[in-house]
């Protein structure tokens, strides 16, 4: 099934899905890569052949104009499930119109703790022993939507933002292809 990814980043989790579809029995296959800037995260795309769009806010009036861009974008790959694959921007009421309850994100800690952007950071500042990451439903909140799966991860005394994220995303990447594998198996 057709799935649409969306990254701000260096797209490792991006660059997991793609990883795993060469699987000869993937349910998916990721048809379009978005971002909200130039993502480093596009070349994994590019490289696979898989057509890219940046849709930038400063190139729109406002931010209702961008939403309605980034949602024409999107559907315009009539995708089965949307991935925000380290996607910093909050999707607005468009795109949660057209594709509600079939955008996923994923989230470097154990929400309900420690959402927004800074995830790892928090985690460390809180001083917690375990962390980890979860994979959500989205909806009109900030990371508050329902939780499909998650993976912990320990903290260790000598851990910076850095070495925690690392960890985090090399347990983060298997689970959301795990979710992604399953719901649009399930379709
Ligand atoms: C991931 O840990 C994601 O949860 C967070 O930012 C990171 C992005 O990683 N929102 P990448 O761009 O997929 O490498």
């Amino acid at each position: 099934l057709p799935i649409v990814v969306l990254i701000s980043g260096t797209g490792s989790n991006l660059a997991a899905l793609l990883a795993a579809e060469r699987a000869a029995d993937c349910p998916y296959e990721v048809v379009a890569v978005i971002a909200d800037r130039d993502a480093p995260g596009l070349e994994h795309a590019r490289s696979a052949g898989i057509p890219t769009q940046v849709v930038r806010l400063s190139e729109h009036p406002d931010r209702a104009a961008w939403d309605a861009a980034l949602a024409e974008s999107v559907t315009a790959h009539r995708p089965a499930l949307v991935v925000l694959a380290g996607f910093m921007k909050l999707v607005g009421p468009p795109l949660l119109e057209a594709c509600g309850g079939r955008i996923i994100n994923t989230h470097p800690a154990l929400l309900p703790s420690f959402p927004g952007a800074h995830g790892v950071r928090d985690a460390l500042a809180h001083g917690v022993k375990i962390t980890g990451c979860s994979v959500i439903e989205v909806d009109a909140g900030v990371d508050t939507g329902q939780i499909l799966a998650q993976a912990a991860v320990e903290v260790r005394e000598e851990d910076t933002e850095a070495s925690l994220h690392e960890r985090i995303k090399a347990v983060e990447q298997p689970l959301l292809v795990d979710v992604v594998r399953r719901l649009t198996a399930a379709r």
